[in-house]
Protein backbone atom coordinates (compact mmCIF):
# COMPACT_ATOMS: atom_id res chain seq x y z
CA UNK A 1 0.00 0.00 0.00
CA UNK A 2 1.41 3.68 -0.97
CA UNK A 3 2.52 5.46 2.06
CA UNK A 4 -0.39 8.25 2.97
CA UNK A 5 0.92 11.73 1.87
CA UNK A 6 1.39 14.33 4.37
CA UNK A 7 -1.43 17.05 4.65
CA UNK A 8 0.36 20.32 3.57
CA UNK A 9 -1.87 23.69 3.52
CA UNK A 10 -0.18 26.23 1.26
CA UNK A 11 -1.80 29.95 2.26
CA UNK A 12 -0.67 31.25 -1.29
CA UNK A 13 -0.84 30.42 -5.28
CA UNK A 14 2.38 29.41 -5.87
CA UNK A 15 3.99 29.01 -9.74
CA UNK A 16 2.18 26.48 -11.40
CA UNK A 17 5.10 24.13 -11.30
CA UNK A 18 5.18 23.97 -7.71
CA UNK A 19 1.95 23.26 -7.11
CA UNK A 20 1.72 20.44 -9.88
CA UNK A 21 4.49 18.92 -8.29
CA UNK A 22 3.10 19.55 -4.45
CA UNK A 23 -0.27 17.71 -5.83
CA UNK A 24 1.91 14.73 -6.65
CA UNK A 25 4.33 14.40 -3.37
CA UNK A 26 1.66 15.48 -0.48
CA UNK A 27 -2.00 16.13 -0.25
CA UNK A 28 -1.79 19.40 -0.83
CA UNK A 29 -4.31 21.81 0.36
CA UNK A 30 -3.97 25.12 -2.06
CA UNK A 31 -5.37 28.42 -2.51
CA UNK A 32 -5.70 28.55 -5.71
CA UNK A 33 -7.68 32.17 -6.16
CA UNK A 34 -4.87 33.77 -4.30
CA UNK A 35 -7.39 35.59 -1.56
CA UNK A 36 -4.70 36.60 1.85
CA UNK A 37 -6.52 34.75 4.02
CA UNK A 38 -7.90 36.47 7.15
CA UNK A 39 -6.83 35.08 10.97
CA UNK A 40 -10.01 33.18 11.48
CA UNK A 41 -9.54 31.93 7.61
CA UNK A 42 -6.12 30.86 8.76
CA UNK A 43 -6.59 29.07 11.75
CA UNK A 44 -9.50 26.63 10.34
CA UNK A 45 -7.60 25.98 7.18
CA UNK A 46 -4.62 25.14 9.10
CA UNK A 47 -6.31 22.71 11.38
CA UNK A 48 -5.65 19.04 10.78
CA UNK A 49 -2.68 19.61 8.77
CA UNK A 50 0.73 18.70 9.64
CA UNK A 51 2.67 20.77 7.43
CA UNK A 52 2.18 24.52 6.78
CA UNK A 53 3.39 26.73 3.91
CA UNK A 54 2.85 29.97 4.72
CA UNK A 55 4.27 33.40 3.35
CA UNK A 56 5.20 36.87 4.26
CA UNK A 57 1.53 37.64 4.25
CA UNK A 58 0.03 35.15 7.08
CA UNK A 59 0.74 35.83 10.92
CA UNK A 60 1.97 32.83 12.19
CA UNK A 61 1.62 33.43 16.07
CA UNK A 62 0.98 31.59 19.20
CA UNK A 63 -2.77 31.45 18.22
CA UNK A 64 -2.24 29.89 14.90
CA UNK A 65 0.23 27.17 15.90
CA UNK A 66 -2.06 25.77 18.55
CA UNK A 67 -5.18 26.55 16.32
CA UNK A 68 -3.44 23.56 13.89
CA UNK A 69 -3.54 21.09 16.80
CA UNK A 70 -0.87 18.45 17.54
CA UNK A 71 -0.68 17.05 13.94
CA UNK A 72 1.24 19.97 12.37
CA UNK A 73 4.86 19.37 12.86
CA UNK A 74 6.09 21.51 9.78
CA UNK A 75 5.96 25.16 9.13
CA UNK A 76 7.90 25.03 5.66
CA UNK A 77 7.94 28.75 5.06
CA UNK A 78 7.94 30.04 1.60
CA UNK A 79 10.54 33.02 1.69
CA UNK A 80 13.77 34.11 3.42
CA UNK A 81 12.33 36.66 6.33
CA UNK A 82 10.63 34.71 9.38
CA UNK A 83 9.53 38.01 10.94
CA UNK A 84 5.61 37.09 10.87
CA UNK A 85 6.55 33.37 12.50
CA UNK A 86 7.15 33.15 16.46
CA UNK A 87 9.81 30.34 15.98
CA UNK A 88 9.96 30.07 19.75
CA UNK A 89 6.26 29.41 20.07
CA UNK A 90 6.86 26.61 17.07
CA UNK A 91 9.69 25.19 18.56
CA UNK A 92 8.32 25.57 21.88
CA UNK A 93 5.50 23.05 20.47
CA UNK A 94 8.03 20.93 18.71
CA UNK A 95 7.15 22.29 15.65
CA UNK A 96 9.82 22.58 12.90
CA UNK A 97 10.70 25.97 11.24
CA UNK A 98 12.74 26.17 7.28
CA UNK A 99 12.25 28.75 5.34
CA UNK A 100 13.90 29.53 1.76
CA UNK A 101 17.70 31.38 1.68
CA UNK A 102 19.97 31.75 -1.26
CA UNK A 103 17.23 31.50 -4.09
CA UNK A 104 16.34 34.98 -4.01
CA UNK A 105 20.12 36.76 -2.95
CA UNK A 106 20.52 37.95 -6.71
CA UNK A 107 17.12 39.24 -7.93
CA UNK A 108 16.96 41.39 -4.27
CA UNK A 109 19.83 42.86 -4.31
CA UNK A 110 19.29 43.64 -8.03
CA UNK A 111 16.24 45.31 -6.96
CA UNK A 112 18.53 46.97 -4.46
CA UNK A 113 20.52 48.49 -7.12
CA UNK A 114 17.49 49.04 -8.98
CA UNK A 115 16.25 51.36 -6.50
CA UNK A 116 19.40 53.07 -5.70
CA UNK A 117 19.62 53.87 -9.41
CA UNK A 118 15.90 54.77 -9.78
CA UNK A 119 16.18 57.38 -6.70
CA UNK A 120 19.40 58.84 -7.28
CA UNK A 121 18.52 59.55 -11.17
CA UNK A 122 15.04 60.30 -10.76
CA UNK A 123 13.97 57.60 -13.10
CA UNK A 124 10.23 57.13 -12.34
CA UNK A 125 10.00 60.54 -12.18
CA UNK A 126 11.16 61.15 -15.74
CA UNK A 127 9.19 57.99 -17.06
CA UNK A 128 5.95 59.49 -15.52
CA UNK A 129 6.75 62.98 -17.92
CA UNK A 130 7.12 61.18 -20.53
CA UNK A 131 4.21 58.78 -20.34
CA UNK A 132 1.66 61.61 -19.69
CA UNK A 133 3.20 63.45 -22.42
CA UNK A 134 5.34 65.63 -21.37
CA UNK A 135 8.52 65.97 -22.66
CA UNK A 136 8.81 68.67 -24.33
CA UNK A 137 12.84 68.40 -25.26
CA UNK A 138 15.98 68.57 -23.79
CA UNK A 139 17.32 71.08 -21.17
CA UNK A 140 20.51 71.49 -20.17
CA UNK A 141 19.75 71.93 -16.39
CA UNK A 142 15.86 70.20 -16.20
CA UNK A 143 15.70 66.94 -14.16
CA UNK A 144 19.08 66.11 -12.86
CA UNK A 145 20.04 63.54 -10.40
CA UNK A 146 22.82 62.93 -8.62
CA UNK A 147 25.74 60.23 -9.89
CA UNK A 148 26.12 57.05 -7.69
CA UNK A 149 29.75 56.31 -9.26
CA UNK A 150 32.18 57.78 -6.72
CA UNK A 151 29.97 57.52 -3.75
CA UNK A 152 29.73 56.03 -0.01
CA UNK A 153 27.50 53.44 0.44
CA UNK A 154 26.52 51.68 3.66
CA UNK A 155 24.86 49.06 4.06
CA UNK A 156 23.24 48.25 7.29
CA UNK A 157 23.07 43.71 7.35
CA UNK A 158 26.40 41.91 5.77
CA UNK A 159 24.96 39.02 5.31
CA UNK A 160 24.07 37.00 1.92
CA UNK A 161 22.07 40.12 0.31
CA UNK A 162 24.35 42.58 1.71
CA UNK A 163 27.43 41.14 -0.16
CA UNK A 164 25.88 40.33 -3.38
CA UNK A 165 24.62 44.82 -3.38
CA UNK A 166 28.46 45.41 -2.54
CA UNK A 167 29.70 43.20 -5.13
CA UNK A 168 27.12 45.50 -7.64
CA UNK A 169 27.46 48.51 -5.94
CA UNK A 170 31.58 48.18 -6.27
CA UNK A 171 31.42 47.19 -9.95
CA UNK A 172 29.22 50.33 -10.55
CA UNK A 173 32.28 52.40 -8.49
CA UNK A 174 30.63 53.14 -5.54
CA UNK A 175 32.60 53.02 -2.35
CA UNK A 176 31.38 50.19 -0.04
CA UNK A 177 30.88 50.13 3.75
CA UNK A 178 29.41 48.50 6.26
CA UNK A 179 27.31 47.85 10.10
CA UNK A 180 27.20 44.26 10.77
CA UNK A 181 27.04 42.65 14.02
CA UNK A 182 30.21 41.68 13.31
CA UNK A 183 32.89 42.11 10.58
CA UNK A 184 32.84 39.49 7.80
CA UNK A 185 35.65 37.47 7.16
CA UNK A 186 39.09 39.12 6.24
CA UNK A 187 38.79 37.80 2.41
CA UNK A 188 35.53 38.59 1.39
CA UNK A 189 35.91 42.11 2.66
CA UNK A 190 39.37 42.74 0.80
CA UNK A 191 37.17 40.74 -2.65
CA UNK A 192 34.64 44.08 -1.79
CA UNK A 193 36.99 46.72 -0.35
CA UNK A 194 34.73 47.01 1.87
CA UNK A 195 35.15 49.25 5.29
CA UNK A 196 33.54 48.09 8.42
CA UNK A 197 32.08 50.53 11.08
CA UNK A 198 31.10 49.16 14.37
CA UNK A 199 29.27 52.25 15.17
CA UNK A 200 25.57 52.17 12.92
CA UNK A 201 25.60 56.34 14.03
CA UNK A 202 28.72 57.15 13.13
CA UNK A 203 28.41 55.41 9.61
CA UNK A 204 25.03 57.06 9.22
CA UNK A 205 26.44 60.38 9.06
CA UNK A 206 28.96 59.81 6.49
CA UNK A 207 27.51 58.01 3.96
CA UNK A 208 25.75 59.58 0.79
CA UNK A 209 23.63 55.75 0.03
CA UNK A 210 22.11 53.60 2.94
CA UNK A 211 21.05 50.24 2.15
CA UNK A 212 18.61 48.57 4.60
CA UNK A 213 19.78 44.57 4.26
CA UNK A 214 19.22 43.00 7.46
CA UNK A 215 17.00 40.84 9.13
CA UNK A 216 14.01 42.07 10.97
CA UNK A 217 14.17 40.62 14.56
CA UNK A 218 13.25 42.24 17.69
CA UNK A 219 16.71 43.72 17.73
CA UNK A 220 16.39 45.75 14.25
CA UNK A 221 13.10 46.57 15.37
CA UNK A 222 12.94 50.37 14.14
CA UNK A 223 16.88 50.26 13.77
CA UNK A 224 16.66 53.26 11.86
CA UNK A 225 15.10 55.21 14.55
CA UNK A 226 13.36 59.15 14.53
CA UNK A 227 16.89 59.89 16.24
CA UNK A 228 19.23 57.83 13.64
CA UNK A 229 17.29 59.21 10.43
CA UNK A 230 18.35 62.23 11.64
CA UNK A 231 22.08 61.42 11.92
CA UNK A 232 21.85 61.40 7.59
CA UNK A 233 23.35 63.99 5.71
CA UNK A 234 20.46 66.14 3.84
CA UNK A 235 21.81 64.77 0.28
CA UNK A 236 21.77 61.34 1.27
CA UNK A 237 19.46 58.27 -0.24
CA UNK A 238 17.75 55.52 1.65
CA UNK A 239 17.29 51.83 0.22
CA UNK A 240 14.93 49.61 2.03
CA UNK A 241 14.78 45.85 0.72
CA UNK A 242 14.69 43.96 3.49
CA UNK A 243 11.49 44.86 6.01
CA UNK A 244 9.88 47.65 6.78
CA UNK A 245 9.91 47.87 10.34
CA UNK A 246 12.93 48.33 10.44
CA UNK A 247 12.50 51.80 9.89
CA UNK A 248 10.48 54.14 12.38
CA UNK A 249 8.41 55.02 8.45
CA UNK A 250 6.82 57.68 9.91
CA UNK A 251 9.72 59.73 10.83
CA UNK A 252 11.44 58.70 7.48
CA UNK A 253 8.29 60.52 5.45
CA UNK A 254 8.56 63.68 7.98
CA UNK A 255 12.26 63.94 7.48
CA UNK A 256 11.80 63.51 3.52
CA UNK A 257 8.76 66.20 3.38
CA UNK A 258 11.32 68.17 5.07
CA UNK A 259 14.22 68.07 3.33
CA UNK A 260 15.94 66.56 5.77
CA UNK A 261 17.06 63.08 3.42
CA UNK A 262 17.47 63.68 -0.37
CA UNK A 263 15.21 60.77 -1.10
CA UNK A 264 14.32 56.90 -0.33
CA UNK A 265 13.83 53.66 -2.38
CA UNK A 266 11.01 52.03 -0.28
CA UNK A 267 10.00 47.99 -1.86
CA UNK A 268 8.92 47.22 1.75
CA UNK A 269 6.73 49.00 4.65
CA UNK A 270 6.09 48.74 7.82
CA UNK A 271 2.74 47.65 7.92
CA UNK A 272 2.21 45.61 4.35
CA UNK A 273 0.39 46.64 2.28
CA UNK A 274 -0.81 49.79 4.16
CA UNK A 275 2.12 52.73 3.32
CA UNK A 276 2.06 55.85 5.40
CA UNK A 277 0.30 58.51 3.27
CA UNK A 278 2.53 61.08 3.78
CA UNK A 279 4.77 58.47 1.69
CA UNK A 280 2.77 58.66 -1.48
CA UNK A 281 2.94 62.43 -1.83
CA UNK A 282 6.60 62.88 -1.84
CA UNK A 283 8.17 63.33 -5.00
CA UNK A 284 11.62 62.28 -3.63
CA UNK A 285 10.65 58.75 -3.23
CA UNK A 286 10.41 55.43 -5.30
CA UNK A 287 7.67 53.02 -3.59
CA UNK A 288 7.69 49.15 -5.09
CA UNK A 289 4.98 46.58 -3.96
CA UNK A 290 7.83 44.29 -2.36
CA UNK A 291 9.07 42.96 -6.32
CA UNK A 292 13.00 42.09 -4.30
CA UNK A 293 12.62 38.04 -5.22
CA UNK A 294 9.48 38.54 -7.92
CA UNK A 295 11.27 37.05 -10.43
CA UNK A 296 9.98 33.73 -11.95
CA UNK A 297 12.98 31.54 -11.79
CA UNK A 298 13.34 32.93 -7.76
CA UNK A 299 9.31 32.13 -7.22
CA UNK A 300 10.07 28.82 -8.63
CA UNK A 301 13.14 28.19 -6.82
CA UNK A 302 12.13 29.10 -3.83
CA UNK A 303 8.89 26.71 -4.33
CA UNK A 304 11.91 24.22 -4.64
CA UNK A 305 13.14 24.61 -1.91
CA UNK A 306 10.08 24.40 0.43
CA UNK A 307 9.26 21.17 -1.63
CA UNK A 308 12.78 19.93 -0.30
CA UNK A 309 12.40 20.97 2.98
CA UNK A 310 8.58 19.46 3.22
CA UNK A 311 10.36 16.11 1.69
CA UNK A 312 13.22 15.55 3.64
CA UNK A 313 11.39 16.08 6.72
CA UNK A 314 8.71 13.93 5.81
CA UNK A 315 11.11 11.16 5.15
CA UNK A 316 12.90 11.53 8.66
CA UNK A 317 15.93 13.72 7.98
CA UNK A 318 16.76 17.02 9.06
CA UNK A 319 15.51 19.72 6.58
CA UNK A 320 18.30 21.51 4.95
CA UNK A 321 16.80 25.04 5.72
CA UNK A 322 16.07 24.76 9.32
CA UNK A 323 15.43 28.20 11.39
CA UNK A 324 16.35 28.35 15.05
CA UNK A 325 14.66 30.59 17.35
CA UNK A 326 17.06 33.85 18.30
CA UNK A 327 18.52 33.24 21.48
CA UNK A 328 17.85 36.15 23.43
C1 LIG B 1 9.30 37.09 -0.53
C2 LIG B 1 10.90 38.22 1.08
O1 LIG B 1 8.66 37.44 -1.68
O2 LIG B 1 11.80 36.05 1.20
C3 LIG B 1 11.56 37.09 1.76
O3 LIG B 1 11.87 37.25 2.96
O4 LIG B 1 10.85 39.27 1.58
C4 LIG B 1 10.27 38.20 -0.25
O5 LIG B 1 11.24 38.39 -1.21
C5 LIG B 1 8.29 36.85 0.53
O6 LIG B 1 8.85 36.71 1.80
C6 LIG B 1 7.49 35.61 0.25
O7 LIG B 1 6.89 35.09 1.38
Amino acid sequence: MPARKPIVVVTRKLPDLIETRMRELFDAKLNLEDRPLTPAELAEAVAGAEVLAPTVTDEIDAAVIEAAGPNLKLIANFGAGVDHIDVAAAAARGVTVTNTPGVLTEDTADMTMALILATARRIVEGANVVQAGGFSGWSPTWMMGRRISGKRLGIIGMGRIGQAVAKRAKAFGMQVHYHNRKPVPQAIADALDATYWDSLDQMLARMDVISVNSPHTPATFHLLSARRLKLLQPHAILVNTARGGIIDESALADLLARGAIGGAGLDVYENEPTINPKLLKLPNVVLLPHLGSATVEARTEMGEKVIINIKTFMDGHKPPDRVLPERI
